[in-house]
């Protein structure tokens, strides 16, 4: 008999370990979509005075927190560790030693409590974070935009996904973080250009990299530099730029490209839904015109909350919930693989 023939009748309460990069998470969810905890801990305030996630620094942190984080995911879940049905790790991508921490310490749980193990792909963990919070239908569409992710992807099925675009050089949450350095904005540097761009009252117009006409895929690193020669060449002209409009030219041409190919791929692909994933999906500037163009379309645009889009546990639970339901586990020789390909993770 299988595990979840054993446990029919009984809810299933999978607890999900969440350290690809710089946030240690653990949290339990019930069936798939009942959230019981999400305990978070950024690593932001540390790796600020770096400009950056510095990878090491990373790894130890996890490693410091991630115990702690899963007895309180535990405890704030008002159940015991017993009544556990499952733990589940991200496997990838990430950074390695980030993705081993969590590796190692959900392996330990699921050894010690005798319940499986699953692997969970962390792009799979941002589209299912809307799981949680809303009724999907199939095939749906989704934009996934993160600080090391751009990706478009078809799901035509519960779990079944295929990249249809993806970014070809930076993602687009690395390209805000890029060009906020360069303006003097603190890391993370999104939300400070989401920010100055809304105060903007004027921009300066950027390039905007579509590529070749039918493609799906995304290029940031062109703008990126379109905007560093624009603050060079002011400088050496001894001229003061107004950050707001740098911020707005870019922000416009970021949201420009994303809106323009998702809403082609949705089309395209007959989906029912376009959702959005990822900590870039908290950018004011993108929900508006992604939700404005999905009206126009009579296509419903489902984001989740922004507590969910950021990078936690919760999504890797509802993730897993997949790989629970069709009895997909994973062994304890399981490896973290830092470029795990969200295809071959389908269930
Ligand atoms: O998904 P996430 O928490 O971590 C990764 O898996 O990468 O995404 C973090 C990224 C950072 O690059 C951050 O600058 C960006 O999301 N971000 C934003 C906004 N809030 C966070 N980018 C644009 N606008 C925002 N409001
Ligand atoms: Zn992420």
């Amino acid at each position: 008999m299988s595990i979840s023939e054993q446990r029919a009748g009984k809810p299933c309460y999978i607890i999900a370990i969440e350290t690809s990069c710089d946030e240690t998470s653990a949290a339990v969810v019930e069936d798939g979509k009942i959230i019981r905890s999400n305990v978070v801990s950024s690593q932001v305030e540390t790796h600020k005075r770096f400009g950056g996630v510095v990878p090491e620094v990373a790894s130890r942190q996890h490693v410091e927190s991630v115990t702690w984080i899963i007895e309180e995911a535990v405890e704030k879940a008002g159940i015991t560790l017993s009544e556990l049905s499952a733990v589940a790790v991200t496997q990838g991508p990430g950074l390695v030693g980030s993705l081993l921490v969590g590796m190692v310490a959900a392996k330990a749980l699921a050894f010690a409590l005798e319940v499986p193990l699953i692997g969970v792909h962390h792009i799979a963990g941002h589209i299912y974070a809307n799981r949680l919070v809303h009724e999907l239908e199939y095939p749906l569409v989704a934009l996934v935009v993160s600080g090391g992710h751009t990706e478009l992807v078809h799901v035509e099925a519960p779990g079944r996904f295929r990249i249809i675009g993806q970014t070809r050089d930076d993602a687009a949450g690395e390209a805000y973080d890029k060009v906020a350095r360069a303006l003097g904005l603190p890391y993370p540097g999104g939300p400070h250009i989401d920010r100055l761009a809304h105060e903007a009252d004027a921009a300066i117009t950027m390039p905007r990299a579509w590529l070749e006409p039918e493609s799906y895929d995304f290029s940031f690193s062109g703008l990126k530099s379109a905007v560093l020669a624009v603050l060079n060449q002011a400088r050496m002209k001894g001229e003061t730029l107004d950050p707001a409009h740098v911020a707005r030219g870019f922000q416009e041409s970021v949201i420009d490209v994303l809106t323009e190919k998702a809403l082609r791929a949705a089309e395209a692909f007959g989906a029912k839904q376009l959702l959005l994933a990822g900590g870039v999906a908290a950018n004011k500037g993108l929900r508006e015109r992604l939700k404005a163009r999905c009206d126009e379309a009579g296509l419903p645009l489902l984001v989740p909350p922004l507590s969910l889009c950021t990078d936690n546990a919760a999504m890797i639970a509802a993730a897993a919930f997949l790989k629970w339901d069709k009895g997909q586990y994973a062994s304890f020789d399981m490896k973290a693989e830092p470029l795990l390909k969200l295809e071959a993770w389908s269930v």
